[in-house]
Protein backbone atom coordinates (compact mmCIF):
# COMPACT_ATOMS: atom_id res chain seq x y z
CA UNK A 1 0.00 0.00 0.00
CA UNK A 2 1.53 3.27 -1.14
CA UNK A 3 2.14 5.72 1.23
CA UNK A 4 2.87 9.74 0.70
CA UNK A 5 5.42 11.23 3.31
CA UNK A 6 4.94 15.27 3.08
CA UNK A 7 6.92 17.36 5.03
CA UNK A 8 5.03 20.71 5.89
CA UNK A 9 5.94 24.47 5.57
CA UNK A 10 7.18 25.16 2.21
CA UNK A 11 5.30 27.59 0.28
CA UNK A 12 4.29 26.11 -3.24
CA UNK A 13 6.19 28.51 -6.07
CA UNK A 14 6.40 27.95 -9.63
CA UNK A 15 4.43 27.24 -12.62
CA UNK A 16 2.52 23.51 -13.28
CA UNK A 17 0.81 22.03 -16.38
CA UNK A 18 -2.80 20.98 -15.61
CA UNK A 19 -4.24 17.52 -17.23
CA UNK A 20 -6.97 16.64 -19.06
CA UNK A 21 -9.89 16.18 -16.64
CA UNK A 22 -10.76 12.71 -15.65
CA UNK A 23 -14.85 13.15 -15.28
CA UNK A 24 -14.70 14.28 -18.94
CA UNK A 25 -12.59 11.34 -20.00
CA UNK A 26 -14.56 8.97 -18.76
CA UNK A 27 -17.93 9.35 -20.63
CA UNK A 28 -15.90 10.32 -23.66
CA UNK A 29 -14.51 6.86 -23.63
CA UNK A 30 -17.57 5.26 -23.44
CA UNK A 31 -19.17 6.98 -26.39
CA UNK A 32 -16.52 5.42 -28.42
CA UNK A 33 -19.18 2.46 -28.11
CA UNK A 34 -21.80 4.55 -29.72
CA UNK A 35 -20.40 3.85 -33.08
CA UNK A 36 -18.22 1.23 -35.68
CA UNK A 37 -15.86 3.90 -36.33
CA UNK A 38 -12.34 5.32 -34.61
CA UNK A 39 -12.92 7.41 -31.97
CA UNK A 40 -10.06 9.66 -31.37
CA UNK A 41 -9.44 11.26 -27.84
CA UNK A 42 -5.85 13.97 -27.35
CA UNK A 43 -4.83 15.13 -23.86
CA UNK A 44 -5.90 11.69 -21.87
CA UNK A 45 -4.96 12.11 -18.31
CA UNK A 46 -3.09 9.26 -16.70
CA UNK A 47 -4.79 7.65 -13.99
CA UNK A 48 -5.78 4.68 -12.44
CA UNK A 49 -9.86 4.87 -13.36
CA UNK A 50 -8.66 5.51 -17.40
CA UNK A 51 -7.21 2.45 -17.17
CA UNK A 52 -10.23 0.77 -15.18
CA UNK A 53 -12.23 2.14 -18.12
CA UNK A 54 -9.88 0.65 -21.08
CA UNK A 55 -9.79 -2.63 -19.14
CA UNK A 56 -13.62 -2.77 -19.31
CA UNK A 57 -13.85 -1.28 -22.89
CA UNK A 58 -11.32 -3.91 -24.02
CA UNK A 59 -13.40 -6.61 -22.47
CA UNK A 60 -16.69 -5.13 -24.34
CA UNK A 61 -14.60 -5.55 -27.92
CA UNK A 62 -13.24 -2.25 -28.19
CA UNK A 63 -10.33 -1.81 -29.92
CA UNK A 64 -8.09 0.16 -27.73
CA UNK A 65 -4.46 1.90 -28.49
CA UNK A 66 -2.46 4.50 -26.62
CA UNK A 67 0.18 6.82 -28.13
CA UNK A 68 3.23 8.31 -26.47
CA UNK A 69 1.37 11.86 -26.36
CA UNK A 70 -1.20 11.26 -24.27
CA UNK A 71 -3.34 10.19 -27.20
CA UNK A 72 -6.31 7.19 -27.19
CA UNK A 73 -7.82 5.40 -30.04
CA UNK A 74 -11.13 3.54 -29.61
CA UNK A 75 -12.82 1.86 -31.97
CA UNK A 76 -15.87 -0.47 -31.09
CA UNK A 77 -16.27 -2.55 -34.32
CA UNK A 78 -17.23 -5.31 -33.23
CA UNK A 79 -18.78 -5.48 -29.91
CA UNK A 80 -18.46 -8.79 -27.57
CA UNK A 81 -20.54 -9.52 -25.03
CA UNK A 82 -22.58 -6.27 -23.50
CA UNK A 83 -21.67 -7.31 -20.14
CA UNK A 84 -19.98 -5.18 -17.25
CA UNK A 85 -18.74 -7.35 -14.51
CA UNK A 86 -19.24 -6.85 -10.73
CA UNK A 87 -15.30 -6.80 -10.31
CA UNK A 88 -14.74 -4.08 -12.67
CA UNK A 89 -17.82 -1.65 -11.51
CA UNK A 90 -17.04 -2.13 -8.05
CA UNK A 91 -13.52 -0.83 -8.62
CA UNK A 92 -15.25 2.28 -10.37
CA UNK A 93 -19.06 3.67 -10.31
CA UNK A 94 -18.46 5.15 -13.69
CA UNK A 95 -18.63 2.22 -15.28
CA UNK A 96 -22.12 3.02 -15.52
CA UNK A 97 -21.65 4.86 -18.27
CA UNK A 98 -21.79 2.12 -20.54
CA UNK A 99 -25.05 1.19 -19.78
CA UNK A 100 -27.06 3.81 -21.85
CA UNK A 101 -24.47 3.19 -24.74
CA UNK A 102 -24.62 -0.26 -24.71
CA UNK A 103 -28.53 -0.49 -24.70
CA UNK A 104 -28.47 1.95 -27.75
CA UNK A 105 -25.82 0.65 -29.92
CA UNK A 106 -26.21 -3.61 -28.85
CA UNK A 107 -30.08 -2.85 -27.74
CA UNK A 108 -29.06 -5.06 -24.49
CA UNK A 109 -26.58 -4.74 -21.79
CA UNK A 110 -25.91 -6.19 -18.39
CA UNK A 111 -23.94 -4.03 -16.02
CA UNK A 112 -23.28 -4.57 -12.52
CA UNK A 113 -24.58 -2.57 -9.73
CA UNK A 114 -21.98 -0.43 -8.59
CA UNK A 115 -22.59 -0.68 -5.13
CA UNK A 116 -22.12 2.64 -2.54
CA UNK A 117 -18.85 4.04 -1.93
CA UNK A 118 -17.27 5.87 1.08
CA UNK A 119 -19.18 9.01 0.02
CA UNK A 120 -22.85 7.46 -0.27
CA UNK A 121 -25.07 4.90 -0.97
CA UNK A 122 -24.75 6.85 -4.57
CA UNK A 123 -27.53 5.08 -6.54
CA UNK A 124 -28.26 4.71 -10.02
CA UNK A 125 -31.85 4.59 -10.12
CA UNK A 126 -32.00 8.01 -12.43
CA UNK A 127 -30.16 6.21 -14.60
CA UNK A 128 -32.28 3.34 -15.10
CA UNK A 129 -35.88 5.43 -14.47
CA UNK A 130 -34.22 7.35 -17.53
CA UNK A 131 -33.38 4.70 -19.71
CA UNK A 132 -37.06 2.99 -19.11
CA UNK A 133 -38.62 6.27 -20.07
CA UNK A 134 -36.63 5.66 -23.11
CA UNK A 135 -38.16 2.42 -24.33
CA UNK A 136 -35.93 0.11 -22.40
CA UNK A 137 -37.19 -3.24 -20.46
CA UNK A 138 -34.95 -3.22 -17.21
CA UNK A 139 -34.68 -6.06 -14.23
CA UNK A 140 -32.30 -5.95 -11.33
CA UNK A 141 -31.05 -9.52 -10.49
CA UNK A 142 -28.32 -10.85 -8.39
CA UNK A 143 -26.50 -7.26 -8.49
CA UNK A 144 -26.64 -6.66 -12.08
CA UNK A 145 -28.75 -4.13 -14.31
CA UNK A 146 -29.88 -6.27 -17.04
CA UNK A 147 -31.49 -3.57 -20.19
CA UNK A 148 -32.76 -4.27 -23.37
CA UNK A 149 -34.84 -2.56 -26.13
CA UNK A 150 -35.22 -3.08 -30.18
CA UNK A 151 -34.78 0.56 -30.33
CA UNK A 152 -35.14 3.30 -28.31
CA UNK A 153 -37.78 5.98 -28.68
CA UNK A 154 -37.13 9.14 -27.66
CA UNK A 155 -39.41 11.12 -24.72
CA UNK A 156 -39.04 13.59 -22.63
CA UNK A 157 -37.30 13.19 -18.98
CA UNK A 158 -37.54 14.89 -16.37
CA UNK A 159 -34.66 14.10 -14.05
CA UNK A 160 -35.65 14.14 -10.20
CA UNK A 161 -32.09 15.25 -9.36
CA UNK A 162 -29.45 16.89 -11.14
CA UNK A 163 -27.16 14.15 -12.16
CA UNK A 164 -24.07 14.13 -14.02
CA UNK A 165 -23.78 10.45 -14.84
CA UNK A 166 -27.58 10.04 -15.80
CA UNK A 167 -27.40 13.03 -17.69
CA UNK A 168 -24.20 12.06 -19.70
CA UNK A 169 -25.76 8.35 -19.81
CA UNK A 170 -29.16 9.32 -21.05
CA UNK A 171 -27.66 11.94 -23.61
CA UNK A 172 -25.69 9.07 -24.96
CA UNK A 173 -28.76 6.93 -25.19
CA UNK A 174 -30.70 9.04 -26.68
CA UNK A 175 -28.55 10.02 -29.40
CA UNK A 176 -29.02 6.84 -31.23
CA UNK A 177 -33.19 6.75 -30.54
CA UNK A 178 -35.63 7.29 -32.32
CA UNK A 179 -37.06 10.44 -32.61
CA UNK A 180 -36.16 13.44 -30.11
CA UNK A 181 -35.07 13.37 -26.26
CA UNK A 182 -35.80 16.42 -24.54
CA UNK A 183 -33.76 15.77 -20.38
CA UNK A 184 -34.81 18.23 -18.00
CA UNK A 185 -33.16 19.39 -15.00
CA UNK A 186 -30.26 18.14 -16.86
CA UNK A 187 -26.75 18.84 -15.36
CA UNK A 188 -24.38 21.58 -15.92
CA UNK A 189 -21.35 20.21 -15.46
CA UNK A 190 -18.68 21.74 -18.02
CA UNK A 191 -18.14 17.76 -18.60
CA UNK A 192 -21.68 17.06 -19.69
CA UNK A 193 -20.91 19.87 -22.32
CA UNK A 194 -17.36 18.62 -23.37
CA UNK A 195 -19.25 15.55 -24.12
CA UNK A 196 -21.98 17.11 -25.70
CA UNK A 197 -19.11 18.83 -28.06
CA UNK A 198 -17.38 14.81 -28.91
CA UNK A 199 -21.20 13.28 -29.82
CA UNK A 200 -21.89 16.49 -31.80
CA UNK A 201 -18.71 15.87 -34.04
CA UNK A 202 -19.79 11.94 -34.29
CA UNK A 203 -22.77 13.48 -36.03
CA UNK A 204 -24.95 13.68 -32.64
CA UNK A 205 -28.01 16.41 -33.03
CA UNK A 206 -27.47 17.55 -29.55
CA UNK A 207 -29.22 21.32 -28.01
CA UNK A 208 -28.71 23.08 -25.09
CA UNK A 209 -25.64 21.03 -23.19
CA UNK A 210 -24.49 23.08 -20.39
CA UNK A 211 -28.24 24.54 -19.74
CA UNK A 212 -30.75 22.75 -18.22
CA UNK A 213 -32.87 21.17 -20.74
CA UNK A 214 -30.41 19.01 -23.17
CA UNK A 215 -32.78 18.38 -26.17
CA UNK A 216 -31.35 14.99 -28.72
CA UNK A 217 -32.42 13.95 -32.43
CA UNK A 218 -31.95 10.29 -32.88
CA UNK A 219 -29.73 9.55 -35.55
CA UNK A 220 -29.26 6.36 -37.36
CA UNK A 221 -25.83 5.74 -36.35
CA UNK A 222 -22.05 8.20 -35.49
CA UNK A 223 -19.77 8.75 -37.30
CA UNK A 224 -15.74 8.35 -35.75
CA UNK A 225 -14.31 11.81 -34.41
CA UNK A 226 -10.71 13.33 -32.85
CA UNK A 227 -11.87 15.14 -29.51
CA UNK A 228 -9.66 17.16 -27.33
CA UNK A 229 -10.60 16.09 -23.33
CA UNK A 230 -10.78 19.65 -21.83
CA UNK A 231 -9.02 20.36 -18.39
CA UNK A 232 -9.46 18.94 -15.11
CA UNK A 233 -10.67 22.01 -13.09
CA UNK A 234 -11.05 19.88 -9.79
CA UNK A 235 -6.76 19.11 -10.49
CA UNK A 236 -6.62 23.03 -11.22
CA UNK A 237 -8.92 24.05 -7.76
CA UNK A 238 -7.11 21.87 -5.77
CA UNK A 239 -3.84 22.82 -6.82
CA UNK A 240 -4.96 26.45 -6.50
CA UNK A 241 -6.18 25.88 -2.82
CA UNK A 242 -2.58 24.11 -1.65
CA UNK A 243 -0.70 27.24 -3.00
CA UNK A 244 -2.92 29.34 -1.08
CA UNK A 245 -2.93 26.95 1.78
CA UNK A 246 1.12 27.35 1.80
CA UNK A 247 0.95 30.89 0.95
CA UNK A 248 2.12 30.21 -2.03
CA UNK A 249 2.61 31.82 -5.43
CA UNK A 250 1.84 29.52 -8.74
CA UNK A 251 0.65 29.67 -12.24
CA UNK A 252 -1.09 26.54 -13.54
CA UNK A 253 -0.99 26.17 -17.31
CA UNK A 254 -3.67 24.18 -19.63
CA UNK A 255 -6.44 25.34 -17.77
CA UNK A 256 -9.43 27.29 -18.27
CA UNK A 257 -10.93 30.07 -15.99
CA UNK A 258 -14.08 29.84 -17.26
CA UNK A 259 -15.23 26.62 -15.81
CA UNK A 260 -14.34 27.02 -12.15
CA UNK A 261 -15.74 30.75 -11.54
CA UNK A 262 -17.27 29.44 -8.14
CA UNK A 263 -14.11 27.94 -6.85
CA UNK A 264 -12.22 30.74 -7.46
CA UNK A 265 -14.74 33.53 -6.59
CA UNK A 266 -14.01 31.62 -2.82
CA UNK A 267 -10.51 31.70 -2.98
CA UNK A 268 -10.76 35.28 -3.70
CA UNK A 269 -12.96 36.10 -0.10
CA UNK A 270 -9.84 34.19 1.60
CA UNK A 271 -7.56 36.71 0.40
CA UNK A 272 -6.17 35.43 -2.48
CA UNK A 273 -4.69 37.20 -5.26
CA UNK A 274 -5.88 35.89 -8.61
CA UNK A 275 -4.68 36.67 -12.41
CA UNK A 276 -6.25 34.80 -15.06
CA UNK A 277 -5.11 34.30 -18.77
CA UNK A 278 -5.61 32.09 -21.68
CA UNK A 279 -5.19 29.19 -20.50
CA UNK A 280 -3.42 30.12 -17.12
CA UNK A 281 -4.61 30.60 -13.61
CA UNK A 282 -1.86 32.32 -11.33
CA UNK A 283 -2.43 32.55 -7.72
CA UNK A 284 -0.44 34.52 -4.55
CA UNK A 285 -1.60 34.29 -1.17
CA UNK A 286 0.36 36.89 1.47
CA UNK A 287 -0.24 35.94 4.84
CA UNK A 288 -2.90 33.94 6.61
CA UNK A 289 -6.22 32.85 4.60
CA UNK A 290 -9.37 34.11 6.32
CA UNK A 291 -11.91 31.60 6.64
CA UNK A 292 -14.59 31.21 4.02
CA UNK A 293 -17.98 29.59 3.81
CA UNK A 294 -19.09 26.91 1.15
CA UNK A 295 -22.24 25.23 0.40
CA UNK A 296 -21.96 23.04 -2.36
CA UNK A 297 -24.14 22.77 -5.29
CA UNK A 298 -24.49 21.27 -8.59
CA UNK A 299 -22.90 23.90 -11.51
CA UNK A 300 -22.81 26.58 -11.66
CA UNK A 301 -22.08 26.28 -8.10
CA UNK A 302 -19.10 25.29 -5.77
CA UNK A 303 -18.70 22.05 -6.70
CA UNK A 304 -18.70 19.12 -4.07
CA UNK A 305 -15.20 17.75 -5.65
CA UNK A 306 -13.52 20.90 -4.30
CA UNK A 307 -15.04 20.54 -0.66
CA UNK A 308 -12.66 18.70 0.90
CA UNK A 309 -10.38 21.22 -0.41
CA UNK A 310 -11.83 24.20 0.95
CA UNK A 311 -12.09 22.64 4.73
CA UNK A 312 -8.16 22.05 4.53
CA UNK A 313 -7.97 25.54 3.41
CA UNK A 314 -10.13 27.06 6.01
CA UNK A 315 -8.62 24.78 9.10
CA UNK A 316 -5.81 27.03 9.15
CA UNK A 317 -7.52 30.12 8.45
CA UNK A 318 -8.28 32.88 10.32
CA UNK A 319 -11.61 33.06 11.95
CA UNK A 320 -14.61 30.36 11.73
CA UNK A 321 -16.49 29.13 8.72
CA UNK A 322 -19.63 27.12 7.95
CA UNK A 323 -19.04 23.98 5.22
CA UNK A 324 -22.30 22.72 3.95
CA UNK A 325 -22.67 19.42 1.62
CA UNK A 326 -25.70 19.72 0.23
CA UNK A 327 -24.98 16.86 -3.04
CA UNK A 328 -23.18 13.86 -0.57
CA UNK A 329 -24.68 12.27 2.54
CA UNK A 330 -21.31 11.18 3.78
CA UNK A 331 -18.36 13.42 2.59
CA UNK A 332 -16.54 14.78 5.43
CA UNK A 333 -14.39 12.21 6.66
CA UNK A 334 -11.25 14.16 6.22
CA UNK A 335 -12.50 16.20 8.88
CA UNK A 336 -12.08 13.44 11.05
CA UNK A 337 -8.54 12.82 9.86
CA UNK A 338 -7.97 16.67 9.68
CA UNK A 339 -8.51 16.87 13.85
CA UNK A 340 -5.79 14.33 14.07
CA UNK A 341 -3.75 17.15 12.07
CA UNK A 342 -5.28 19.41 15.01
CA UNK A 343 -7.67 21.38 13.08
CA UNK A 344 -10.90 21.98 15.38
CA UNK A 345 -13.95 20.67 13.08
CA UNK A 346 -17.10 20.12 14.54
CA UNK A 347 -19.38 18.20 11.98
CA UNK A 348 -23.44 18.61 12.58
CA UNK A 349 -25.72 17.00 10.21
CA UNK A 350 -24.54 18.05 6.95
CA UNK A 351 -22.84 21.02 7.97
CA UNK A 352 -18.99 21.20 9.21
CA UNK A 353 -17.58 23.96 11.64
CA UNK A 354 -14.50 25.12 11.15
CA UNK A 355 -12.34 27.15 13.39
CA UNK A 356 -9.29 27.66 11.91
CA UNK A 357 -6.34 27.00 13.92
CA UNK A 358 -2.61 28.93 13.46
CA UNK A 359 -0.92 25.47 13.08
CA UNK A 360 -1.67 22.12 12.20
CA UNK A 361 1.04 19.62 13.66
CA UNK A 362 2.13 17.05 11.26
CA UNK A 363 0.64 13.05 12.08
CA UNK A 364 -0.72 10.12 10.09
CA UNK A 365 -4.01 10.38 8.51
CA UNK A 366 -5.85 7.86 5.74
CA UNK A 367 -7.09 8.78 3.16
CA UNK A 368 -10.70 7.45 2.59
CA UNK A 369 -12.14 8.75 -0.73
CA UNK A 370 -9.91 10.99 -4.12
CA UNK A 371 -10.69 14.25 -2.70
CA UNK A 372 -10.46 13.31 0.70
CA UNK A 373 -6.72 12.35 -0.02
CA UNK A 374 -5.95 15.08 -1.81
CA UNK A 375 -7.70 17.46 1.41
CA UNK A 376 -5.29 15.37 3.35
CA UNK A 377 -1.99 16.34 1.13
CA UNK A 378 -3.06 20.17 1.46
CA UNK A 379 -3.62 19.89 5.26
CA UNK A 380 0.17 18.23 5.95
CA UNK A 381 1.63 20.88 3.08
CA UNK A 382 0.62 23.42 5.29
CA UNK A 383 1.31 21.74 8.55
CA UNK A 384 4.31 21.50 11.11
CA UNK A 385 6.59 18.60 10.86
CA UNK A 386 5.64 15.42 8.75
CA UNK A 387 2.32 14.08 7.70
CA UNK A 388 2.06 10.15 6.01
CA UNK A 389 -1.07 9.59 4.33
CA UNK A 390 -1.99 6.22 3.67
CA UNK A 391 -4.12 4.64 1.38
CA UNK A 392 -3.00 7.06 -1.17
CA UNK A 393 -4.49 4.37 -4.16
CA UNK A 394 -7.82 7.18 -3.89
CA UNK A 395 -5.14 9.42 -4.94
CA UNK A 396 -4.32 7.54 -8.24
CA UNK A 397 -7.86 7.13 -9.67
CA UNK A 398 -7.85 11.11 -9.83
CA UNK A 399 -4.67 12.49 -9.74
CA UNK A 400 -2.37 12.06 -12.46
CA UNK A 401 1.39 12.16 -10.79
CA UNK A 402 0.10 14.59 -8.23
CA UNK A 403 3.61 13.78 -5.95
CA UNK A 404 5.60 14.95 -9.05
CA UNK A 405 3.68 18.27 -9.67
CA UNK A 406 3.73 18.95 -5.88
CA UNK A 407 7.64 18.55 -5.80
CA UNK A 408 7.90 20.78 -8.69
CA UNK A 409 6.04 23.33 -7.10
CA UNK A 410 8.75 23.21 -4.13
CA UNK A 411 6.94 20.20 -1.84
CA UNK A 412 8.68 18.00 0.52
CA UNK A 413 6.60 15.04 -0.55
CA UNK A 414 7.54 11.77 -1.90
CA UNK A 415 5.85 8.31 -2.23
CA UNK A 416 6.58 5.50 -0.11
CA UNK A 417 5.76 1.85 -1.53
C1 LIG B 1 -20.22 12.73 -10.76
O1 LIG B 1 -20.64 11.60 -10.02
C2 LIG B 1 -18.73 12.80 -10.59
N1 LIG B 1 -18.13 11.60 -11.16
C3 LIG B 1 -18.38 12.93 -9.10
O2 LIG B 1 -16.97 13.07 -9.00
C4 LIG B 1 -19.04 14.20 -8.58
O3 LIG B 1 -18.79 14.30 -7.19
C5 LIG B 1 -20.56 14.13 -8.82
O4 LIG B 1 -20.82 13.93 -10.23
C6 LIG B 1 -21.27 15.41 -8.39
O5 LIG B 1 -20.76 16.49 -9.08
C7 LIG B 1 -18.00 11.51 -12.51
O6 LIG B 1 -18.39 12.40 -13.26
C8 LIG B 1 -17.36 10.26 -13.03
P1 LIG B 1 -24.39 12.51 -9.38
P2 LIG B 1 -22.15 11.06 -10.17
O7 LIG B 1 -25.16 11.48 -10.11
O8 LIG B 1 -22.66 11.34 -11.51
C9 LIG B 1 -27.81 11.23 -6.41
C10 LIG B 1 -14.85 12.60 -8.17
O9 LIG B 1 -14.34 12.82 -7.07
N2 LIG B 1 -28.23 10.27 -7.43
O10 LIG B 1 -24.29 13.89 -9.99
O11 LIG B 1 -22.18 9.68 -9.66
C11 LIG B 1 -26.45 10.92 -5.81
O12 LIG B 1 -26.58 9.97 -4.76
C12 LIG B 1 -16.26 12.06 -8.26
O13 LIG B 1 -14.30 12.82 -9.28
C13 LIG B 1 -29.37 9.50 -7.22
O14 LIG B 1 -30.03 9.61 -6.19
O15 LIG B 1 -22.92 11.99 -9.14
C14 LIG B 1 -25.98 12.26 -5.32
O16 LIG B 1 -26.56 12.51 -4.06
C15 LIG B 1 -16.83 11.79 -6.88
N3 LIG B 1 -29.76 8.61 -8.17
C16 LIG B 1 -26.58 13.24 -6.34
O17 LIG B 1 -27.62 12.51 -7.02
C17 LIG B 1 -29.08 8.47 -9.36
O18 LIG B 1 -29.49 7.67 -10.20
C18 LIG B 1 -25.60 13.73 -7.39
O19 LIG B 1 -24.92 12.58 -7.88
C19 LIG B 1 -27.92 9.26 -9.56
C20 LIG B 1 -27.52 10.15 -8.59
Amino acid sequence: MDKLIVQGGAPLLGEIRVSGAKNAALPLMCAALLTREQLTLSNVPHLKDVSTMLRLLAQLGVEVSLDDRLGLSLQAERLSEPLAPYDLVKTMRASILVLGPLVARCGEARVSLPGGCAIGSRPVDLHIKGLEALGAEISVEQGYIAARAKRLEGARVVMDLVTVTATENLMMAACLAQGTTVLENAAREPEVVDLAQCLLAMGARIGGAGTDVITIEGVAQLRGATHRIMPDRIETGTFLAAAAATGGRVTLQGTDAGILDAVLEKLRETGAELQTGSGTISLAMRGRPKGVNVRTAPYPGFPTDMQAQLMALDAIAEGTAVITETIFENRFMHALEMQRLGADIEISGNAAIVRGVGKLQGATVMATDLRASASLVIAGLAAEGETTVDRIYHLDRGYECIEEKLAQLGARIRRVH
